[in-house]
């Protein structure tokens, strides 16, 4: 089966097609996905510019991302449950889309730099908890973090108006 077969077997499914053609439900879902974009979107920008020593310089790391990571986690899983279910109900213009493809790619991204962060620089957090400044690499992620969902933010809106 090609993507595009499944793209199109999935948007006849018959929840998917009321989601389409229903009046209310793809409008109140994509406001779903909006609003828990803010949920998630400032404390990872905020948690980004204290990697920065943008914001917050005073405050350990380790303390303002066991603050903010998990209103990041909740609007996360939000954002994706709704996205399938949007993606779902016009499979096929996603599959069609260059902005849903960067999109994606984005996301790949963004959840890879996250990965290499965690899985790197700050697994020792404690030797540069209270440091401003913070280690190049630290930095480092946090700018791509803040450049790659800038991106994920203008891919999303760039999809709803092609
Ligand atoms: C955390 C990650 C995500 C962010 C930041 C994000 C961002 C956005 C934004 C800003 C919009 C435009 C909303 C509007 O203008 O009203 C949007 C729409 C959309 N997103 Fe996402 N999104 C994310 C995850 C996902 C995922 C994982 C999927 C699918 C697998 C997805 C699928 C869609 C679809 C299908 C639309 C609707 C486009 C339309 O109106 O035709 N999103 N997203």
């Amino acid at each position: 089966m090609s993507i595009l077969s499944f793209c199109e077997w999935l948007q006849n499914l018959g929840w998917a097609s009321g989601i389409k053609h229903s009046s209310w439900q793809f409008p109140v879902i994509e406001s779903i996905h909006s609003l828990a974009l803010s949920v998630m979107l400032w404390p990872a920008a905020l948690l980004d510019l204290r990697l920065l020593d943008v914001f917050m310089r005073r405050r350990p790391v380790s303390q303002v991302s066991a603050q903010f990571l998990p209103w990041i986690w909740t609007g996360f899983v939000v954002m994706v449950l709704t996205g399938v279910m949007l993606f779902a109900a016009e499979a096929v213009k996603c599959y069609n889309s260059p902005f849903f493809r960067m999109k994606l790619v984005l996301l790949a991204f963004a959840g890879f730099n996250a990965f290499l962060f965690h899985s790197t620089v700050f697994r020792g957090v404690e030797l540069w908890d209270k440091d401003a400044p913070t280690p190049r690499r630290a930095k480092l992620a946090g700018a791509a973090s803040l450049v790659i969902w800038v991106g994920v933010v203008a891919m999303g809106r760039a999809l709803a108006y092609a």
